[in-house]
């Protein structure tokens, strides 16, 4: 009998500057996103597989940090089969699947993006897909922010009249338009509960389908591509870091403004952005974003990593265990 190994890849989460909120015709966005993928927080999978004698792919076991996780596996199984038509798959197969992710659960990062890209990667392996259009848009298929995670560095997803390239279907890399420090750039993640989200993020896009402030939304979205556009163009800025934070506030406005209203940010989460933005207005180049959840990314260059060790080493953002829950040290990786 033939011995079937275990093949490992991994792929990243990502964090957006510009976000995703709210779809259309199915897994599209309403507004154009941008963010850059994460060097430590990954999601690594093994899996083996077996050619079957028919076009089905059936996942034999999904183990979950070495549990096996069913429903998981039945809620992937049923994407799969939606997904991964008979156009793209030559042969069925039986898999087994085996995943861990680098980072903890609800820490703030987007676990859906790196365990979405990472089963896109492993079917590129399987049936020899090389075009990296076609695996972001499989991987928009499975969820909407995993596109942005196929390739590393700075993507651009959704349409937009500022690059005629950008479009609904897959995530465009724009690292050649930015500036080299936006390369390096560091995101320290406080993860300030571990409470479940309490919405997820199907049920969050659907609050802005009748949202009362839609029209602004997408105004400011299209008006704040552009600007940063522009500011990505050069060394991270003052500018830059304001802009970062009305777009994490907008996302959260529009939140507790829809209907039912979702309140995510906690009172540690509000403690830490004031902080940040206290530092930003004493001349520290960083700022916040936050995703959907609690917790608060600092985003700064490299040229500040000094002094934010300095500030941690004398606990100006709280202590671990009382004013937040932990914290992970991570950063853009473009190559
Ligand atoms: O990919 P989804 O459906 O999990 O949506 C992600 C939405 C945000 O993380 C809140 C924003 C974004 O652009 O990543």
């Amino acid at each position: 009998m033939s011995v079937l190994n275990y093949k490992q890849l991994s792929a990243p989460s990502n964090i957006a500057v510009l976000k995703y909120w709210g779809k259309k015709d199915g897994q599209h966005p309403i507004n154009p996103s941008l963010s850059f993928t994460l060097k430590n927080s990954k999601t690594n999978l093994n899996y083996k597989f077996k050619k079957r004698d028919d076009r089905k792919i059936q996942i034999v076991e999904f183990k979950f940090d070495k549990c096996e996780n069913v429903s998981f596996k039945e809620k992937l199984e049923s994407k799969i089969q939606k997904i991964m038509t008979d156009s793209i798959v030559p042969f069925g197969v039986d898999l087994w699947i085996d995943t861990h992710n680098t980072f903890p659960h609800s820490a703030g990062i987007a676990s859906s993006a790196s365990s979405m890209a990472a089963i896109v990667k492993m079917f590129a392996e399987i049936y020899s897909i090389y075009n990296i259009n076609q695996l972001s848009s499989l991987a928009r298929e499975f969820s909407g922010s995993a596109c942005r995670s196929i390739s590393l560095g700075w993507n651009l997803w959704g349409e937009t009249l500022l690059h005629s390239d950008a479009n609904q279907d897959f995530a465009l890399n724009i690292n050649s338009r930015v500036h080299p420090d936006f390369h390096s750039l560091q995101d320290w993640v406080f993860v300030c509960s571990h409470k479940s989200k309490g919405v997820s993020s199907t049920d969050g896009h659907k609050l802005m389908d009748k949202h009362c402030y839609l029209e602004n939304r997408l105004t400011n979205v299209h008006n704040r591509l552009k600007v940063f556009f522009k500011l990505l163009e050069v060394k991270p800025s003052i500018d830059f870091f304001n802009i970062l934070e009305q777009e994490a506030l907008d996302l959260h406005a529009l939140m507790m403004t829809s209907n039912p209203s979702v309140m995510l940010i906690e009172p540690e989460s509000l403690i830490l952005m004031k902080k940040i933005t206290d530092l930003r207005s004493q001349g520290l180049n960083c700022g916040y974003t936050l995703d959907a959840g609690s917790s608060v990314h600092l985003l700064f260059p490299l040229s500040e990593l000094d002094q934010m060790n300095s500030l941690m080493h004398r606990k100006y953002f709280g202590h671990m265990g009382l004013d937040f829950v932990d914290v992970i040290y991570d950063e853009c990786i473009s190559c």
